[in-house]
């Protein structure tokens, strides 16, 4: 079945049980499996219809070069204890980016976590061998654990209540910050992180905070009183939707607004193993109304992407569809032209954003998993430079960051070597940017844009 006539399909949160979905769990005990979907879907939800159509219309703007998207935050949030002080040093970390954006780009930022639900991973193989013992693989949180007992590896589908509340907890303590004075921009100095005070960058950001702090004076005296909403930040959620029974329960009709919503969160994406327009992941995406993001790499195929940009914006809604590129700094200029020549074939909308993280990741001789800095910063640019030269624009940017002192990708301006990756390597899956290198990654974003314009 083509894009049109899949799409003439009735569609509804379950129709997406019909088609092949990859990745997901065996879990033993159906019954207990439906109990646990049941009160799932009579629990609150965690976002509004409301906050879901005002990211929708913003992405919008940033697909048409009117804002700027920074997505960024965990590869895979874990339950067990809540850190808090990961919770608010990575907000104050993506605040601090999103403040280098602004005052760089002259432009609005979309800030959207990878946080509040970020708990199910793909992965490439079904198993995993340990001294000939073999089990099924780490999923993530919300369907295992990442110990290596048979315990542990052992789907338990009332993780799915565990990651719902953790999100819960997790997006409530986000909003409280976000609202109050902690992201108030009368004082960005509430956002200084330990890092900053010996970094190279230091002076350059608190340039940029002596200067916002003037003009938001300068604004006062001529609104002659303080200005309300700059006490006030807003920060979007956003996860892989790939355990689908899950996504299914937390899918909702609301009153008096038509269409159905995924009111686990604000922007869901579709990862690259499970990208596939016949599959059962992007049936599902088709029929909510929310934002959605779709990962697409080397190994995506154009006429899928084409497939699937007619299939996920049948209504060319420009804040409806993101690409999310992950070609890997040495693909992506000879293999993103042809994606993005073919989506200007099909004269759908779509917001471009580059996520230069996962097409990135090395094995390194002690045996970590890092990324280098500078292959980061490099996709980036290449994806700009490859974007403009097919007419296209990069509205976006996804990292996989933490504002925690870790050494898990090597480089930046403090030159973390390979040797450094023992001292602080503490991701459960994949190596996170730690905040000054993110910051660092922030500024050149904005020499990049600077020097093409
Ligand atoms: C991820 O974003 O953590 C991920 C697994 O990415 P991808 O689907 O692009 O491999
Ligand atoms: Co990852």
């Amino acid at each position: 079945m083509d894009a049109d006539e899949q799409q003439t399909q009735p569609w509804r949160p379950s129709s997406w049980q019909d088609k092949t979905a990859l990745q997901q769990p065996q879990y033993d005990d159906d019954d207990q499996v439906e109990a646990v979907l049941e009160r799932l879907r009579s629990l609150p939800p965690l976002v509004t219809s409301w906050e879901i159509e005002s990211l929708r219309s913003e992405l919008g703007d940033a697909a048409a070069g009117r804002r700027f998207l920074l997505q960024g935050g965990e590869c895979a949030e874990t339950l067990g204890q809540i850190d808090v002080g990961a919770i608010t040093s990575r907000l104050k970390l993506l605040l601090q980016m999103s403040l280098v954006l602004v005052f760089g780009l002259k432009l609005p930022v979309v800030r959207v976590g990878r946080f509040a639900g970020q708990y199910a991973k793909p992965r490439s193989a079904g198993t995993e061998t340990r001294d000939g013992v073999t089990l099924p693989s780490y999923r993530g949180d919300i369907i295992n654990r990442s110990g290596f007992s048979p315990e542990d590896r052992s789907p338990d589908p009332r993780l799915m209540l565990d990651a719902y509340g953790h999100s819960a907890l997790t997006l409530n303590f986000v909003r409280a910050l976000s609202q109050g004075g902690f992201a108030d921009l009368h004082h960005p100095e509430y956002w200084d992180v330990a890092f900053l005070g010996d970094s190279p960058m230091a002076d350059d950001y608190l340039r940029i905070v002596d200067a916002i702090r003037e003009s938001v004076s300068f604004m006062e005296t001529i609104h002659e009183g303080p200005i309300e909403n700059l006490q006030q930040v807003d920060f979007y959620t956003s996860h892989e939707a790939l355990l689908l029974p899950y996504e299914e329960a937390v899918t909702r009709t609301v009153p008096r607004r038509p269409g159905t919503y995924n009111l686990s969160t604000h922007f869901p994406w579709i990862g690259l193993r499970t990208s596939s327009p016949r599959g059962a992941h992007v049936e599902y995406m088709r029929g909510i109304r929310n934002p959605i993001g779709v990962k697409v790499g080397p190994d995506s195929s154009v006429d899928d992407v084409k497939q699937l940009t007619r299939l996920l914006n049948p209504n060319r809604d420009p804040g409806r569809l993101t690409l999310i590129t992950r070609f890997g700094t040495d693909e992506v200029e000879s293999a993103l032209p042809r994606f993005a020549r073919a989506v200007a074939d099909v004269g759908i909308p779509v917001l471009w954003c580059c996520d230069p993280m996962h097409g990135n990741t090395e094995v390194a001789e002690n045996g970590y998993k890092p990324r280098r800095f500078d292959r980061i910063r490099d996709e980036l640019e290449l994806t700009f430079d490859v974007l403009e030269r097919e007419g296209a624009l990069l509205g976006g940017v996804h990292f996989e960051l933490t504002g925690e002192d870790v050494t898990e990708c090597i480089g930046g301006a403090r030159g973390i070597t390979e040797s450094d990756l023992a001292r602080a390597y503490r991701s459960a899956v994949d190596p996170r940017l730690n905040g000054e290198q993110a910051l660092e990654i922030a500024f050149s974003i904005v020499r990049k844009r600077r020097s093409a314009s």
